[in-house]
């Protein structure tokens, strides 16, 4: 066993402070001199055709400075996410309602803004599709290529009709879940400034400051070391700040080149609303069969996600949701088929799971359902089919290490009290109380489909003072990714903790390190920090070594490092000296490091082999009460157990738990994003409603570490695990309390009181 000084601890979080006190600054902090404020210009239909765009209105306010159209972009018009389809600013055709049509630079953010409610957009309206199944019907406007379909993946194995036809029980369901608003705090904002020389620096609230890299370039058709992105704190993502962001610093750049003057964009939470990321709503058919003893022998999903307007991270969401459909389960025959389908509605994107929450609502609702037809209990039946190591997933691949799911399955079982309360479901008066369970896999990192980005580099600088300053390409967006890291650097270096400095991403100083999603950052970026620290700490050890001895430590013994002191034969020298003597020596002490993840196998033909490197995991049961009169749910306590690997800092992982559950828990139950005709009908909230910790319930959280030997320190990936598997839980309670299969999230009270009626 390694002993650790860091890795393991509790430590304070480094960005505490300034964000208690207030006095982080936010990009809406940042001042600039002769700085101008842009807003945006927005379409007010879900597809026009524009025919003009005029400002002879808007010239009339005091302080007014320009418009800004696609006819101001010196790059290409094609913003490189995935695919090329959304353009900076549309030349012909706006596709939803909210979308941005161009900008108006004034002196003053509220000038700005009376502007561009001044700019008169002359259009005509084209048809429009509102419902992803509809706009993959035969018939279907075309909106998308020549068929909507902006992608589409399978995973083929067995032979599914044949152990369907054989099986002793099967179910069948259809299932469908609703948007999900980030709901960060900070809404969007970049400020652009010009540098002398035709250079753009950008700070940028982001999640992906290499995606905004990318962007900005091309919007501005400058070379990659002319633009320098810089990433402000950041209050908030949850996948909402991974690929948007790019498109509002690009929007803030177009505007700066122009006046050749800093410009601050600043979105405000009614356009953020309208016009920026969200979790896709999903519908699904899913199916499953199984044989007399239980055994699940094979799954059949459909699985369609409401891509928006345009493809944005669609096909990376579809991609893991496709992977995952079936559920943390050894299935023989698996036939899965999957679709992003274009509306013109805004673009969804990443959130929390990343297309993952959806179809495990579906699947893992169904699970139970098939496990009442076998006759057992759910928790039973899944630790009849889960995997285990050795066993393979549906796409073949073999866990070879570090899968801990049946041990979680059994901690929230015993901690719950499940064997005594599945059986025994309350009613006291009106109120009924229940208990529901659910189980999930999560592929942590890019996995097949985003190879090429899942790397990422990092410096390290030990300065003379015997201070430490870390460089990575992954962002701190409330995770605690500075504190995490910062604890990694002091682990393999031995120094003090408190001498650690992670920075925000300077995109001039580490290359491009991929995005901050898919619970990447500590297992790349940690990796990249310890080869960037490994030589530098070979330096420091020796030279404390040869310190010690030069001070008479008996030798004989063995060198102890720890909490950022050497000690040796009853002498010691602290860090600090060390690398004093270090610098007098003229050792290197800055280094670069890099961490690319292992290859992967996935074959997308019939979606077989290795999909992702590794695997994080959980198990949750929800205990709730439904007032049988109203259908109106509580979830009073929540068990959760996860295998992430090893835990560097368990406060933290604390928080990201309760974090996800309560977050999980609030999509599952509240909140309704509601669109009329293509238009949204409650972008404020006002009337979009989410979780308050006034709703939060009793939270029981485990950790069982299996220790990941390729990960730094044996960890693997955490942030979005915690919310993936809840409203299954949810909604599974909510059926062992009254009977109530609701099949829709948000399980809002009206549709839990329908089905009690139909009982
Ligand atoms: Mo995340 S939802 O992979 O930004």
């Amino acid at each position: 066993m390694e002993k650790l000084s860091y890795v393991g601890k509790s430590l304070p979080r480094k960005d505490a402070e300034i964000k208690a006190t207030g006095a982080a600054q936010y990009a809406a902090d940042r001042e600039f001199s002769g700085m101008l404020h842009a807003a945006a210009v927005r379409s007010p239909r879900p597809r026009i055709k524009i025919l003009s765009i005029s400002d002879a209105k808007a010239r009339k306010v005091p302080g007014y400075v320009t418009l800004v159209t696609h006819k101001d972009i010196k790059g290409v018009n094609k913003w490189p996410v995935v695919m090329q389809d959304y353009p900076f600013l549309p030349e012909g055709e706006a596709r939803f309602a909210g979308e941005t049509v161009a900008l108006v630079v004034a002196g003053t953010a509220r000038a700005a803004r009376k502007a561009a409610s001044l700019v008169e957009i002359k259009y005509r309206e084209l048809p429009s599709v509102d419902d992803p199944l509809k706009a993959l019907e035969k018939g279907a406007v075309k909106i998308y290529g020549k068929d909507n379909v902006i992608s589409s993946f399978v995973i083929k194995k067995g032979s599914v009709d044949g152990a369907f036809a054989k099986a002793a029980f099967t179910v069948e369901g259809e299932f469908s879940t609703n948007y999900q608003v980030h709901a960060y705090l900070e809404t969007q904002g970049s400020i652009a400034v010009p540098e002398a020389g035709g250079g753009m620096t950008v700070h940028s609230s982001t999640q992906c400051p290499f995606y905004v890299l990318d962007a900005v370039a091309a919007a501005l058709g400058l070379p990659y070391h002319k633009v320098k992105v810089l990433q402000t704190v950041t209050g908030g993502g949850f996948g909402g700040k991974e690929d948007v962001p790019a498109l509002v610093a690009s929007h803030a750049a177009l505007c700066a080149a122009k006046t050749g003057r800093p410009v601050k964009l600043i979105y405000g939470r009614k356009e953020d609303f309208q016009s920026m990321s969200k979790r896709h709503p999903g519908w699904a058919r899913v199916a499953y069969a199984a044989d007399r003893n239980g055994k699940i022998t094979a799954c059949r999903v459909k699985y369609v996600l409401d891509g928006g307007a345009y493809s944005t991270l669609s096909p990376i969401v579809l991609w893991r949701g496709t992977v995952h459909a079936a559920g943390p389960y050894k299935i023989p025959n698996v036939d899965i088929e999957t679709f992003a389908a274009a509306t013109n509605k805004v673009p969804a994107g990443a959130f929390r799971g990343f297309g993952q929450p959806q179809i495990c609502f579906a699947q893992e609702s169904l699970i139970d359902e098939l496990a009442g037809k076998a006759g057992l209990d759910p928790v039973q039946f899944r630790l009849k089919n889960l995997l285990n190591p050795g066993d393979r997933t549906v796409t073949s691949q073999r866990l070879k290490s570090s899968c801990g799911l049946s041990e979680l399955v059994q901690a929230v079982r015993k901690r719950s009290g499940w064997d005594k309360k599945a059986g025994s479901p309350r009613v006291r008066g009106d109120i009924a109380s229940g208990i529901g369970f659910s189980a999930a896999y999560y592929g942590v990192g890019l996995g097949a489909k985003g190879r090429y980005l899942d790397r990422a580099g990092a410096y390290v600088n030990v300065y003379k003072d015997s201070s430490v300053n870390v460089n990575v390409g992954n962002a701190e967006m409330g995770q605690g990714a500075l504190t995490v890291l910062a604890q990694i650097a002091a682990e393999t270096l031995n120094a003090p903790y408190e001498s650690v400095r992670v920075e925000e991403v300077d995109s001039s100083k580490v290359p491009d390190s991929g995005p901050t999603v898919a619970s990447r950052t500590t297992l790349m970026s940690g990796n990249a920090i310890i080869e960037a620290a490994t030589p530098i700490r070979e330096r420091v050890f020796r030279t404390a070594y040869s310190m010690l001895t030069g001070m008479g430590a008996d030798a004989s013994e063995k060198m102890i490092a720890a909490g950022g002191v050497f000690s040796m034969g009853g002498k010691s020298v602290p860090f600090k000296a060390v690398v004093a003597e270090c610098w007098s020596r003229r050792l290197k002490m800055a280094e670069q490091g890099w961490y690319a993840a292992p290859r992967t196998t996935f074959r997308m033909r019939d979606g077989q082999g290795d999909a992702y490197v590794i695997y994080s995991y959980s198990a949750d049961a929800a205990e709730v009460e439904v007032d049988l009169k109203t259908g109106v749910t509580r979830v009073k306590k929540i068990w959760a157990a996860y295998d992430v690997g090893k835990i560097v800092n368990p406060r933290l992982a604390l928080g990201q738990a309760q974090g996800g559950i309560l977050q999980g828990m609030s999509w599952a139950l509240y909140e309704n994003l509601v669109y009329k005709n293509g238009i949204m009908v409650n972008p404020n909230f006002t009337d979009y409603v989410i979780a308050t910790t006034a709703d939060k319930p009793e939270y029981d959280i485990t950790f069982i570490e299996k220790p990941y030997a390729e990960g730094p320190y044996r960890a693997k990936g955490m942030g979005e695990v915690p919310l993936i598997g809840v409203a299954p839980a949810v909604a599974n309670a909510i059926k062992n309390a009254c009977g109530a299969r609701v099949k829709s999230v948000p399980l809002l009270p009206e549709k839990v009181w329908k089905e009690l009626k139909k009982g």
